[in-house]
């Protein structure tokens, strides 16, 4: 039976990627974009201008998706975990090769801290083995796995450790699905429809395919931020997933 399409729901699984250097930038991206409901803030801008960007994207009503892939020992992460609940973000990254017990950590401190101050519960991201990185990258860096072997192994290890969801590439969907079920969530860049250039992406996917393949949220950046209307190319994008969920 054909999914039924909440319109709510499909815009929700968008991330768009906030790729800029200061707040100006930022308000220029959350202003030309009133459909897109959660807002990814990286290391570039978050360096440059710190929580207020958190604040800002919040006082536009949308969400945030904090995505500095925190990678320290078990009580610095769970203190920036902690920081990053307080500012009421919906979704934030660490790094699953920090080891079990520092993932432990971090859900533990965001259940607490968002149980104590009544604060929304950010589903926390596991980063598994950066798509940069080649298998030969990996050798030199002393792990002896290919990148394949690699993402599960971290995936699996992040799933025991209570995190609920993985951002991957879109190739690595599939084999996560498979090995860790549906439960899980994912979450991909690597994205690009077919109308957009590939620019630096290199094993990308279109929309619809990632959504077939299972992907739960897409990050995408330049095809919609930098396109001519960029409200258009998030509805272009919006039309392709609801005809990629209708049909699977
Ligand atoms: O502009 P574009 O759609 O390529 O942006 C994709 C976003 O996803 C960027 O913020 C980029 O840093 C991020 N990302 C990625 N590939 C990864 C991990 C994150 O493109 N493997």
């Amino acid at each position: 039976m054909a999914e039924m399409v909440n319109p709510e729901e499909v815009k929700r699984r968008i991330i768009v990627a906030l790729d800029v250097k200061n707040r100006d930038e930022a308000k220029k991206v959350l202003d030309s974009l009133p459909e897109a409901r959660i807002f990814k803030v990286g290391l570039e801008l978050f360096t440059a201008e710190g929580p207020a960007m958190l604040d800002l994207v919040k006082s536009y009503g949308r969400e945030v998706f904090l995505d500095l892939k925190l990678h320290d020992i078990p009580n610095t992460v769970a203190g920036a975990v902690k920081s990053a609940v307080r500012h009421g973000v919906s979704m934030l990254t660490i790094h699953t090769s920090g080891g079990k017990e520092m993932m432990k950590k971090a859900v533990e401190a965001a259940k607490e801290t968002a149980e104590k101050e009544s604060k929304p519960l950010p589903l926390i991201l596991g980063v598994t083995v950066l798509t940069s990185l080649k298998d030969s990258d990996l050798q030199e860096i002393g792990f002896s796995d290919d990148s394949k072997k690699q993402v599960l192994r971290l995936a699996r290890l992040a799933v025991e450790a209570g995190i609920e969801g993985i951002v991957c590439s879109p190739q690595e969907i599939e084999p996560l699905r498979a090995e860790l079920g549906q439960a899980l969530k994912i979450i991909t860049p690597g994205i690009r429809p077919a109308w957009a250039e590939a620019q630096d992406q290199k094993r990308i996917m279109t929309p619809a395919e990632a959504i077939q393949k299972g992907a739960d949220y897409l990050v995408i950046g330049r095809p919609i931020t930098q396109a001519p209307v960029p409200a258009e190319a998030f509805s272009k994008v919006i039309e392709e997933l609801n005809s990629a969920i209708k049909s699977s």
